[in-house]
């Protein structure tokens, strides 16, 4: 009997998890050296849990354009980096102020607010330096351009630029196109440079990587519409993380704006569209059309 494409998917995330979890462990600091505290809390926020969904989307994009998958996984696991320090910080006190996530004390309720403040530093740039290292791809010129790309994604005008805007959310007033530039910002840009690097890993043409870029684009709004929802319906247990913040907050959401029934819509649509952005892959593309359903229906 052949596996469905949802069975595919979820052996192929499982892979990832497993491969993402030995390479970080392979990549972060260990050791007894006297400032051993943030590498320990480096290790915790990194080595454990999580969809891991940013790597597979590099590895997924990679496959399409015969990438060394040793290379993709450095790059996955740079971006895993990123996208953790970015989930340290959002948790601290003077941000979410959280205390649990993926299923466990968040960084700063472990560690101290100190500790997490710098193990979220020392993952960015440890990221950077992966990114950076000749291993990663032999090119210079490539190597460069994904430290371009994931700096730009990463910082003020992207993810942290996202942060911003959604810590003013509950006090601006947000119409659906600032919550939709908000989101774009927050969460779709880490998850765009997770399927243009592929692209990048492999020289692939413009218009192959300009499809990825719109693919990515549709599915970090259609994920971060997910995270709403969860927000709002999920169970906590399963997610990991304390739910009912958004609307606790007074924050602005897609959900809070359209109501649960048309955010759902909305995610689902964009899944759609993001799919269609692959057809000159073909079947190659399977996984990350799957990944697109995936987002919309998941329960983490
Ligand atoms: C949570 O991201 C933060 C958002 C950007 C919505 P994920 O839902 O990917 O979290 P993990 O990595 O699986 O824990
Ligand atoms: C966090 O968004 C996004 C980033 C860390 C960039 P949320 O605040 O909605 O994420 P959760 O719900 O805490 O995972
Ligand atoms: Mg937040
Ligand atoms: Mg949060
Ligand atoms: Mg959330």
């Amino acid at each position: 009997m052949t596996a469905t494409l949802t069975e595919m998917l979820s052996q192929a995330l499982a892979a990832t998890a497993a491969a993402v979890n030995a390479e970080l462990d392979h990549l972060l600091p260990s050791g007894d050296a006297p400032e051993h505290r943030v590498h320990d809390a480096m290790r915790y926020s990194a080595l454990e849990g999580g969809k891991r969904l940013r790597p597979f989307l590099v590895i997924q994009s990679a496959s399409l354009f015969n990438v060394s998958p040793a290379a993709a996984l450095r790059v996955g696991c740079a971006l895993e980096m990123v996208h953790c320090y970015s989930l340290i910080h959002d948790d601290l006190p003077a941000m979410d102020d959280d205390d649990m996530r993926r299923g466990r004390p968040t960084c700063h309720r472990q560690f101290d607010e100190a500790t997490a403040i710098l193990a979220g530093d020392a993952l960015l740039t440890r990221a950077f330096e992966v990114l950076a290292a000749e291993a990663t791809h032999p090119d210079p010129a490539v190597r460069c351009e994904l430290v371009w790309q994931l700096a730009h994604a990463s910082g003020g005008q992207g993810m942290v630029g996202g942060q911003m805007l959604d810590l003013q959310a509950a006090d601006l007033d947000m119409d659906v196109a600032a919550i939709t530039r908000l989101q774009q910002m927050k969460t779709g840009r880490l998850i765009g440079f997770g399927c243009e690097a592929g692209a990048i890993l492999g020289k692939a043409p413009a218009s192959l990587r300009l499809a990825l870029k719109n693919y990515a684009h549709d599915l970090g709004l259609a994920f971060q519409i997910a995270d709403d929802l969860l927000d709002v319906l999920g169970d906590e247990t399963q997610v990991g993380k304390k739910l009912g913040k958004d609307a606790e907050a007074g924050k602005a959401t897609f959900v809070s704006l359209l109501g649960v029934d048309r955010a759902r819509d909305q995610a689902r649509m964009l899944a759609e569209q993001a799919c269609r952005h692959l057809d000159p892959f073909g079947q190659a593309a399977d996984l990350l059309r799957q990944t697109a359903t995936f987002v919309v229906t998941r329960g983490v």
